[in-house]
C-alpha cells in the first residue's frame, strides 16, 4: 500500500523557453512573481487601478473578516458596460472593431467596432428598461453564438442586472430549471441559431420551459437569426429588431457597487441540482481583464485574438466578454461547429482573420489529431504568436501536435487551468517568462496562491502527487452558490478546513510544476496505488496509432479496480489483431507495469458534455456491464449506443 493521495508516474523532460522577440515584447514580466509575493493584496489592489476604471475609488482591497464570504474592493463603484466598451470609444478608439463574428453560413458576417458595440448596448439597455428590468433582477440568456449574445450581457452589467447566460445546446427542463432557481424576470433568445449546417430552434424550447412553471418571467426577447416560423405570445414576446432597434443609442449609467452581483453561471454539480455560481462585479473584473493582458499578452493595437469556447460556459464570460473587452482587444467570434461546412473550417477563418491568438480546448486539438495535419496544412497559420488551452488536462503529445501543427515550433503554449468557480485564470505558465513543458499548467499565476495536499492537508514534496487547493482567497473567486450559502460552504471549504479545494487531483514535478490530474472522482485505486485517469490516457495518446483515449477504473475482483481504457485510433492508423497488445505493453513500458490496462476497446466515438469533457460516469457503465445511466448532459446521445453496439458485435 501506498500512503500518496495520489501517483506521480509520468515523466516530462521536454521544456520550451519562450522565443527570445515574445519575451522581449511581452506583457507580464519575471518581476509580477516577485511583486505579488511581496505585497499579495497590493498587488491585486495595483490591477485593480491598472485594467479597471473606477467611477468611486475603493480603499479596502479584501474583506475576508467572515470567511469563506470575500469581499473584494468593497466600497469601491464601476460600471462594467462603461469598462469593456464606452472607455474606449471615449479613448479614441471606436473605429477599432471589437467582434469579427463569422456565422456558420458561408460568407455570413459582421464586423462591429467599439462605436458600434456602444450603440448596441445602450438601446438594449434601454429596452430592457422599458421592459420593466431593474438593477438586481434576473435576465436569463438563451441565445446562439452571434453579436447580440454579447450585447445582452453588457446591457445586463451596465444596468447592474445579474444575467444568467444558459447554453443554447441545453433543453427545456435544464432552461426551466436554471430560470426558476434564479428568478429570472425576462428571457433573451433567437428565433434559432445555425449548428451542423442548419437551422436549429430556440424560441420553442424557450416556449415549452415557459410553459411547465416558470411564472417569474414577464418579457421574452426574441433576436431574429434564422427566418423560422415561431409561436408567439403576445404581451410577453417582443421582437429584438422592433424593440430593441427603435431605442435610443444614449444611455446613462449607474454605477454598481464592486460586490454587487454580475451573473450566475449554472454548473453541475454530483447532486442533479445545478449550481448557480454567484460572481460579482470589481474582482471579477480586475482578475479577468488582468489575467487575459499577463497570460494571454494582448496588444490591443495589433492583435486579433479569438476564443473558440461558448458564451455560454465561463470561458465565454471571462474571456469572449470581459477580459478581451476590459482590455479593448479585437476579436473573432464564431457561430458554428468546426467541421461545417468543412474540417478545415478552423483554419480558413485564422488565415482569413489573421488570427495572432488562439485559445481553445483539448477536446479542440485532439479532434484535430485525430483528422490529420494535412487539414490545418492547408491554411496559412503564420499569423499566429501564442495558443491556449483550457478545460481539461491537455495530453502532452496533444500539446506537441498543437505546437508543431498549429503553432509552427513557432509559439508559446499557455495551458491555463481555472473553473466557473474561480472567474479567471488561477494556474497558466506566462508566456514571455515561463520555458513551457508539454501538458503541463505549471505555476500558480502572480497574485494566486495554490498548493497539493495529501488527505491529511499536509502540503505534498515535489515528486508527489495530491489534492490542488486555493490557499488565499483571490478577486474573482464565486461568492456563494446563488440562494445556497452552506452548499457553497459545504462544497468548497469543508473538506480542508481554511482551504478551497477545487476537487481537481494534481502533482507536483521535481521542479515543483504543477500537472493537473483530473477530477478527484476520476481516480483509480488498482491495488492500493491510486492512478490517475489522466496519465494513462497520456500514455495512450503519446502512441502514434492514438487519437484520443478515456480511461476507467472498473471494479476488479484481484486488484480492486482494474483499468479499462476506451481508445480512438487516429485516421491513418492500421490496427491488427497485435493493436490492443501493443499499446497495454506501451502503457506499462510508459508509466509502469501497474498502469496496464487491464483491457482495451476500441471505439469510434466517446461520450462527452457539451462542453467536451470526456464522461467517464458512463464509461464505468459500460465497463462493468451495467445499464448506462443518467445521459442528460451527453452531448450526442447517440454515442453510446455506437460504443455499446461496436463492442457487442467484436
Ligand atoms: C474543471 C472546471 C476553466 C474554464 C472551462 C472549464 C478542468 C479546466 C484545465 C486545465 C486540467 C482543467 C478541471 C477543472 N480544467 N482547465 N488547463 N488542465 N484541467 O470550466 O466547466 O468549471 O470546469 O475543468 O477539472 O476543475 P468548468
Amino acid at each position: 500500500m501506498t500512503s500518496d493521495a495520489l501517483e506521480n508516474l509520468s515523466h516530462e523532460d521536454r521544456s520550451f523557453p519562450p522565443p527570445a522577440e515574445f519575451a522581449a515584447a511581452a506583457n507580464a514580466g519575471v518581476d509580477l512573481y516577485a511583486r505579488a509575493a511581496d505585497d499579495r493584496l497590493g498587488f491585486w489592489a495595483d490591477q485593480a487601478r491598472e485594467f479597471v476604471s473606477w467611477d468611486t475609488p475603493f480603499t479596502e482591497v479584501l474583506d475576508w473578516s467572515n470567511p469563506p464570504f470575500a469581499k473584494w474592493f468593497a466600497d469601491g463603484q464601476l460600471n462594467l458596460g462603461y469598462n469593456c466598451v464606452d472607455r474606449h470609444v471615449e479613448a479614441g478608439n471606436g473605429d477599432r472593431v471589437a467582434i469579427h463574428w463569422v456565422g456558420e453560413p458561408e460568407g455570413d458576417t459582421r464586423t462591429i467596432t467599439y462605436a458600434d458595440l456602444q450603440r448596441e448596448v445602450n438601446q438594449c439597455a434601454n429596452a430592457l428598461t422599458e421592459l420593466g428590468v431593474v438593477k438586481g433582477d434576473r435576465v436569463a440568456i438563451y441565445l446562439p453564438m452571434i453579436p447580440e449574445a454579447v450585447v445582452a450581457m453588457l446591457a445586463c452589467a451596465r444596468l447592474g442586472a445579474p444575467h444568467s447566460v444558459v447554453f443554447g445546446g441545453f433543453s427545456a427542463e435544464a432552461l426551466r430549471s436554471r430560470i426558476a432557481d434564479a428568478e429570472a424576470t425576462t428571457v433573451i433568445t433567437a428565433d434559432g441559431g445555425y449548428r451542423r449546417g442548419g437551422p436549429s430552434g430556440l424560441k420553442p424550447i424557450v416556449d415549452q420551459a415557459l410553459a411547465t412553471s416558470a411564472d417569474t418571467i414577464r418579457n421574452v426577447l426574441v433576436v431574429r437569426r434564422t427566418n423560422q416560423p415561431v409561436n408567439w405570445t403576445e404581451g410577453r414576446d417582443h421582437w429584438w429588431h422592433d424593440f430593441v432597434g427603435r431605442q435610443s443609442g444614449d444611455h446613462t449609467y449607474t454605477p454598481n457597487d464592486a460586490e454587487d452581483t454580475l451573473f450566475i453561471l449554472y454548473t453541475s454539480g454530483t447532486t442533479g441540482k445545478p449550481k448557480g455560481i454567484e460572481h460579482t462585479s470589481g474582482g471579477y473584473l480586475t482578475q479577468a481583464a488582468y489575467t487575459f493582458n499577463a497570460v494571454m499578452d494582448i496588444k490591443p493595437d495589433s492583435d486579433v485574438y479569438w476564443c473558440t469556447a461558448d458564451v455560454g460556459w465561463v470561458t465565454g464570460h471571462s474571456y469572449i466578454v470581459y477580459g478581451p473587452l476590459a482590455n479593448g482587444a479585437t476579436q473573432v467570434m464564431y457561430e458554428g461547429t468546426p467541421d461545417t461546412p468543412h474540417r478545415g473550417r478552423i483554419w480558413e477563418i485564422v488565415a482569413r482573420y489573421g488570427v495572432t491568438i488562439l485559445y481553445t480546448a483539448p477536446t479542440l486539438i485532439r479532434t484535430m489529431m485525430k483528422w490529420g495535419a494535412d487539414i490545418p496544412g492547408g491554411y496559412d497559420l503564420s499569423s499566429l504568436r501564442l495558443l491556449g488551452s483550457v478545460g481539461e488536462p491537455i495530453n502532452p503529445e496533444a500539446w506537441m501536435w498543437y505546437r508543431r501543427v498549429i503553432g509552427g515550433d513557432a509559439c508559446p503554449i499557455v495551458d491555463t487551468w481555472w473553473q466557473t468557480e474561480t472567474g479567471g485564470i488561477m494556474i497558466s505558465p506566462l508566456p514571455g517568462v515561463t520555458a513551457t513543458k508539454p501538458g503541463s499548467a505549471q505555476m500558480a499565476v502572480p497574485g494566486i496562491s495554490v498548493d497539493v495536499i495529501d488527505d491529511a492537508g499536509k502540503s505534498v514534496p515535489d515528486g508527489s502527487g495530491g489534492y490542488l487547493v486555493l490557499t488565499e482567497p483571490w478577486p474573482g473567486m464565486l461568492r456563494t452558490i446563488w440562494g445556497d450559502d452552506e452548499r457553497f460552504v459545504d462544497t468548497y471549504w469543508s473538506r480542508f478546513p481554511g482551504m478551497y479545494f477545487a476537487g481537481d487531483g494534481a502533482k507536483k514535478d521535481n521542479d515543483g510544476d504543477l500537472w493537473l490530474l483530473g477530477r478527484v472522482d476520476d481516480v483509480m485505486n488498482i491495488s492500493g496505488h491510486r492512478i490517475s485517469t489522466t496519465e494513462v490516457e497520456s500514455a495512450l495518446v503519446a502512441h502514434p496509432w492514438v487519437a484520443e483515449a478515456a480511461v476507467v477504473g472498473a471494479s476488479d475482483e484481484m486488484t480492486g479496480q482494474g483499468i479499462v481504457a476506451f481508445v480512438i485510433l487516429r485516421g491513418d492508423a492500421e490496427p491488427d489483431d497485435d493493436t490492443v497488445t501493443v499499446l497495454r505493453n506501451h502503457v506499462a513500458s510508459q508509466i509502469g507495469p501497474i498502469a496496464k490496462p487491464r483491457q482495451i476497446l476500441l471505439v469510434k466515438e466517446l461520450p462527452k458534455t457539451r462542453s467536451g469533457k470526456i464522461m467517464r460516469r458512463l464509461l464505468r457503465d459500460v465497463a462493468e456491464h451495467r445499464e448506462i445511466g443518467d445521459v442528460t448532459t451527453l452531448a450526442d446521445s447517440g454515442v453510446m449506443d455506437l460504443i455499446r453496439t461496436g463492442l457487442d458485435g467484436g
